[in-house]
């Protein structure tokens, strides 16, 4: 008998974000099709992508229209390199990433994933500063819980330890700033009290240090990657005024939460109070999302007057930073696929009804006494499971046992969470909510609550 595709790649590739050492326990899934938010495995077993393949794929797999753009445009150009070349996918999806912003934020530089954006935007931010007379500007904030991705500039604004003690040597030092967590509240604290916490301990670091502060940068409203920590749109909000108010560039890393993830187009929009005028960041990082999930893209969109301060006659004072495929057309023409159908469906409308049917299929989480902060933004849902109830592994045994229900699921440490395509209906709601409700009952029937067995690290 041939060797499977599991079995050919546990010989061949080195799986990402992976100990290989349990690969074996936790074999990779062969997958061979997709078809919306179905993947179907070499044994012919089907998998809803509940979190649309680390949070890409907006519209399932396979998708007739995003589809068919590609396919026009592998004819005409699938490729040239952007420095002393452009063309109309990357031009037409700067210009429209522009238009959503009114035109505040533009100049998209283009990277490749996501990753890629956070160094352009470090890099941006401490240039922009030594442009200006300012090069003792040279530090970065973050928050504690954050997660920008894992080359080295990244990383070390990345508080993760699983990803980075091993690498801690290697990285530039960030200030790391107390998260505005919802989950942290105490009785009688509301979430707006929390955000107006973790900003008055960002103000103090300000009033101390902002001479040699160059950038702020955040995840605006949900800290992804760390367990789906969700937070109080104020905090956005003041941060904008503190980082004005010092003279600090303010970067938003929308690479997860972006492209209607969280109800608006831009998380960042939720900053606004009803009735006043939108704010932005100084520097916005977009990508997952943005081609769909089919291609790696990557943009930095920057305010007029960052960009202005590059243009000299000295090359050495132009941000010179390139990727071999920066800009990509057939990436761009997928996310330009991908604009256009929020464009004509009406894709933020029509996700308030899916969010608000699977809230409902998913209610009986809240009266569940072994889960606690049972959450929801958008089209992210999530819950943590109590300590007592987590037991050894947690996160593997609960992924390995949605695979038994057709779940494709891997919770972040004890956060089980939601991030499906924008594909659901009242049908596909209740069947996933059911499916998750007997997954987490065969993982946690298993268990004894209170025995005393360490959990594994949050992983993604
Ligand atoms: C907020 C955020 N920033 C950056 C990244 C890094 O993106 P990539 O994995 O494409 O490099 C991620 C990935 O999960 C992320 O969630």
């Amino acid at each position: 008998m041939p060797a499977s595709l599991t079995q050919r790649s546990l010989q061949a590739v080195w799986h990402p974000c992976t100990q290989m050492h349990r690969a074996t326990h936790v074999p990779p899934l062969g997958m061979v099709r997709g078809a919306g938010p179905w993947l179907f495995d070499e044994a012919g077993r089907r998998y809803f992508d509940t979190s649309s393949s680390w949070w890409v794929n907006l519209f399932g797999h396979a998708d007739a229209d995003i589809n068919a753009a590609l396919k026009d445009q592998l004819d005409l150009l699938p490729h040239v390199m952007l420095a002393g070349c452009t063309h109309a996918p990357a031009v037409e999806l700067a210009e429209r990433l522009s238009r959503l912003t009114g035109d505040v934020l533009g100049h998209c530089f283009f990277g490749s994933d996501g990753a890629s954006a956070v160094e352009i935007a470090l890099k941006m931010s401490f240039h922009y500063w030594r442009n200006t007379g300012r090069p003792d500007k040279q530090e970065f904030v973050c928050l504690r819980q954050s997660y920008h991705g894992e080359t080295l500039g990244a990383l070390a604004v990345t508080d993760v330890a699983v990803f980075r003690d091993a690498y801690d040597p290697l990285l530039m030092r960030a200030h790391l700033v107390i998260s505005p967590d919802a989950r942290q509240a105490v009785a009688g604290e509301s979430t707006a009290d929390v955000a107006r916490r973790a900003v008055a301990a960002l103000r103090a670091l300000f009033e101390t240090r902002a001479e040699r502060i160059a950038a702020f940068i955040l995840e605006p409203l949900v800290q992804a990657a760390t367990g789906m920590a969700m937070y109080d749109a104020i905090y956005l909000r003041e941060v904008r005024a503190l980082c004005d108010e010092f003279q600090v560039l303010l970067i938003a890393d929308e690479i997860a939460v972006g492209c209607g993830r969280t109800g608006t187009f831009f998380a960042f929009e939720q900053a606004v109070q009803p009735g006043a005028a939108p704010i932005w960041p100084d520097l916005l990082c977009l990508s997952k999302g943005i081609s769909g999930g089919y291609l790696p893209l990557s943009v930095v969109l920057s305010r007029p007057a960052l960009y202005a301060a590059f243009l000299d006659d000295d090359v050495a004072r132009g941000f010179l930073h390139s990727h071999s495929y920066t800009g990509n057309a057939l990436a761009c023409r997928a996310a330009l696929a991908v604009l256009d159908r929020f464009d004509r469906a009406d894709v933020l409308q029509a996700n308030r009804q899916r969010a608000a049917q699977l809230t409902e299929a998913l209610a009986p989480l809240r009266e569940d006494t072994r889960l606690e902060h049972v959450r929801q933004i958008g089209m992210i849902w999530a819950f943590d499971v109590r300590e007592p109830f987590v037991g050894a592994r947690f996160a593997e045994r609960f992924h390995l046992a949605g695979r038994a229900r057709e779940l494709l699921i891997r919770p972040i440490g004890r956060t089980v969470y939601l991030m499906p395509p924008y594909v659901l209906d009242a049908a596909l709601s209740a069947w996933l909510a059911r499916q998750l409700r007997a997954t987490l009952d065969d993982v946690l029937q298993a268990n004894h609550p209170g025995a005393d067995r360490p959990s594994e690290p949050a992983v993604a």
